[in-house]
């Protein structure tokens, strides 16, 4: 019986590759704003996605919406609970109607929708927490950093561990 098989060796080095990945995964994860990729959008409850969710330092935030009526502003507590959009801190809105934003500080980042959308519920408070220990939880599929705002990165993570879980059935003599 070969226990220190070549096939082995590489099996275990492209595991190892595998869990660093998805540890940097787990650093950056990316949320859907309202939880898919079309949900900033009216009379979704956004309270109740945010409070579900946790953003942690550097994960970044996905607005996916009709780019011919919604906007995405950064704006601060007072402008968030009263509904003012002329005085925002940062315009998100980037034309497309699919913004990325990434949360760089440990604080509560406040968002809405121009044109009174944020009256019908558009509008969002994120807590960010520092990173703490890394996440004992798998890392969730949706976890990407995106490098560019104008499509989303197909999880490669989640390619190679298919193909692992291919290569594995298809030989007989893996065994962990
Ligand atoms: C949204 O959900 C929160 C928490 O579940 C709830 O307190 C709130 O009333 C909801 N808001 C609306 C507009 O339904
Ligand atoms: C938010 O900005 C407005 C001006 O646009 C200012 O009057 C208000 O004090 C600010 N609120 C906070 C909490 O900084
Ligand atoms: C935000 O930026 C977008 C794209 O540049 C622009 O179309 C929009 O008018 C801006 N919104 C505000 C409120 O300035």
């Amino acid at each position: 019986m070969e226990i220190f098989s070549f096939r082995k060796m590489v099996m275990m080095m492209i595991m190892s590759m595998m869990m660093m990945m998805l540890g940097n995964m787990a650093k950056c994860e990316l949320h859907y704003v309202g939880g898919n990729k079309i949900s900033w959008a009216p009379n979704v409850n956004l309270t109740e996605w945010s409070t579900h969710e946790h953003f942690h330092l550097d994960d970044w935030l996905y607005f996916g919406y009709d780019r011919h009526l919604y906007s995405v502003l950064e704006v601060n507590k007072t402008n968030y609970e009263s509904c003012r959009d002329t005085e925002f801190i940062k315009n998100i809105t980037r034309g497309g109607g699919r913004d990325v934003f990434q949360l760089t500080e440990a604080k509560t980042y406040y968002f809405l929708s121009g044109g009174g959308f944020c009256w019908h519920g558009m509008k969002v408070a994120i807590h960010v927490t520092e990173n703490s220990a890394p996440a004992t939880a798998p890392a969730p599929s949706k976890g990407v950093s995106p490098s560019d705002a104008a499509g989303i990165q197909f999880n490669q993570g989640l390619l190679v561990l298919i193909f692992v879980l291919m290569w594995g059935i298809s030989s007989n003599n893996i065994s962990y």
